[in-house]
């Protein structure tokens, strides 16, 4: 498990394993936008500010990959990833 904190919306969530950090936002209510929540669509595409991502995306290139994550597919390496929403 990891914590996935908002740093603008100040919410904190624990994303356990089998289950995505878009669930676990949208099990806390809040409205997120996603299509083919396997990676490759490109929906999701989210900023982090902290946090080492383990990205499982097929879209982002390597560049990207320092600035966005895909929160449909991706997990997080570090205890906390700290996403721009
Ligand atoms: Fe398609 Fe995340 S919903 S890449």
């Amino acid at each position: 498990a990891f914590e996935v904190e908002l740093k603008r919306s100040q919410k904190t969530f624990t994303v356990p394993p089998g289950q995505s950090i878009v669930h676990v936002m949208q099990a806390h209510g809040m409205d997120i936008d996603v299509s083919c929540e396997e990676g490759y669509c490109g929906t999701c595409m989210t900023r982090y500010l902290e946090g080492e991502p383990i990205h499982r995306d097929s879209v982002l290139d390597e560049e990207d990959r320092e600035e966005f994550v895909m929160i449909c597919c991706s997990r997080a390496k570090s205890k906390k990833l700290v996403l721009d929403i």
